[in-house]
């Protein structure tokens, strides 16, 4: 067994690291059988459960979209709030149900509430019928540990391994028109609420020219769009020796030519001059930056370790809205960190006033067990923290609204990528800034760039023709 241990998760050991080029394990190990995949939290997690898939769908298994009807279940879990906690041991307690129909069912526990000794403790006092537990580390291995698979539970988690793996470009995504790049893995950044540095590892960049070829063949298969994912994309390159920083990433990435470029996530802090530059520069980047503010009080800032001020903050804002043309601006946003006062919260709405964002992801903060913030005595009452979302939340909307307002009758490039929600005459798609459309057209469009005219506009979405 191979527990998880949050210590050795926050130590940051200098060696370099090491990448490990490998073609993923072929052969009819499984086939036949079925797997299901459910997946929560961030891109990061969406891109690893694709992964996942390929490695599975190598051995022989097939997917299925029900975990009634599968040999295999496994949840990508997310770490981030404790409500996606109680989201995973709900779903648990439907699968001891079937699994006691089902013996023979497997049940597979990764991503990174794996990495929590907590979550790792409770499945082994409560949740004992689960088969395996896999870190974020070593989700590479995971046709390894199925071969070979003891009675009972397994728990293979590392805490600081910190290798990237290189699987290659035969890989199968969700989707034929847009396509996820992970640019880099974890985090260095310690912001004192968040677990993501301990359940992701060390920063690490993955090379040039491997992320470029990557790129390249997805254009070549046809891809409109890549998003280049990390958790701080702006770190993209420091741990690298004679390599690209971000700017120079993201600029070689547009001149691949392909139609759309996108990342997340950028974080305030070291946003430099040479990116914003490189953004305004291309077309085929789009004009969209989802700029993570977390609180709008310049005390608060400190204590969650953000590196920079409101006023910093305002310039950076302030400088992207003048260089970039059209951009759209996203945010996230904390209320409720330990002993935010009324006027913190005051400062954090006076931004939000300030900015007019095109959207935001706003949460109550959630102590997460071992970082600095959880240790922080906290008096503010839940009620308060409630109201101050709701809140929060009726100004938000009401930017989003007026923001996709200005979009009515205006003509805008969409990308077409699946069928819309809201009747069969219709497709969903993008603009540049990332506005959700629902278009009314020929079914047959989808997986291209098209001119659409919007005709409605609501606070999260907008209708238009072709
Ligand atoms: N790397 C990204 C954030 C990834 S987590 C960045 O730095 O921008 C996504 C969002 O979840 C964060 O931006 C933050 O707003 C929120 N979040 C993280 N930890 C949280 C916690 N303990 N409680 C509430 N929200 C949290
Ligand atoms: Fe978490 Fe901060 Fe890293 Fe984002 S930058 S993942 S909020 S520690
Ligand atoms: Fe959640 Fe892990 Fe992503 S904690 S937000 S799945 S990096």
């Amino acid at each position: 067994m191979n527990l998880p241990d949050m210590k050795s998760a926050k130590m940051r050991n200098k060696e370099s690291v090491e990448f490990i080029y490998e073609n993923p394990i072929v052969n009819n190990s499984f086939s036949g059988q079925k797997y299901y995949i459910r997946t929560y939290g961030c891109q990061m997690n969406v891109h690893d459960s694709e992964e996942i898939s390929c490695l599975l769908e190598n051995i022989g298994f097939e997917r299925v979209e029900s975990e009634v009807d599968a040999d295999l279940v496994i949840l990508n879990t997310c770490a981030i709030r404790e409500n996606a906690h109680d989201h995973v041991f709900g779903f648990l307690g439907r699968l001891k149900h079937l699994k006691k129909e089902n013996p023979n069912l497997k049940i597979i526990i990764c991503g990174c509430m794996a990495q929590e000794r907590s979550v790792v403790d409770e499945i082994m006092s409560r949740h004992k019928y689960i088969d395996l537990i896999v870190g974020t580390h070593n989700i590479h291995e995971l046709p390894n540990y199925l071969m070979n698979l003891n009675e009972g539970l397994n728990i293979e988690v590392k805490s600081n391994e910190n290798n990237i793996y290189e699987i290659g470009n035969n890989f199968r995504r969700d989707s034929n028109i847009t396509a996820w790049v992970n640019i880099m893995y974890g985090c260095d950044k310690f912001c004192t609420y968040c677990i993501v540095p301990y359940t992701r590892g060390k920063e690490r960049s993955r090379k040039s020219k491997d992320i470029l070829r990557e790129v390249e063949c997805l254009k070549a298969q046809g891809y409109k769009e890549v998003t280049l994912l990390g958790q701080n994309v702006n770190a993209y390159g420091n741990d690298l020796e004679d390599d690209l920083n971000f700017a120079e990433l993201l600029e070689s990435v547009a001149k691949t030519g392909i139609e759309r470029v996108r990342f997340v996530t950028s974080h305030p802090w070291n946003f430099t001059d040479e990116m914003i530059d490189i953004i305004a520069k291309y077309d085929n980047i789009m004009p969209y930056i989802h700029l993570p503010l977390q609180s709008g009080s310049d005390q608060i800032l400190k204590l969650m370790g953000r590196r920079y001020t409101r006023e910093e903050y305002k310039e950076l804002y302030d400088k992207i809205k003048s260089k970039v043309k059209n951009v759209a601006i996203t945010t996230d946003i904390i209320v409720g960190f330990p002993n935010e006062t009324d006027e913190d919260f005051e400062a954090t709405l006076e931004m939000v006033n300030y900015c007019k964002y095109d959207g935001a992801y706003t949460f109550i903060y959630s102590p997460r067990e071992g970082t600095p913030a959880a240790k922080m005595e906290d008096k503010i009452p839940r009620e308060v923290k409630e109201n101050r979302l709701q809140r929060l939340n009726e100004i938000v909307n009401k930017y989003s609204n007026m923001n996709n307002q200005k979009y009515l009758n205006k003509t805008v490039k969409v990308l077409l990528v699946g069928p819309s929600e809201k009747g069969e005459d219709k497709l969903y798609g993008y603009t540049e800034t990332m506005k959700l459309v629902n278009v009314k057209c020929d079914p047959s469009l989808v997986g291209n760039i098209v001119d659409v005219e919007i005709t409605d506009a609501k606070s999260f979405s907008l209708d238009g023709e072709v």
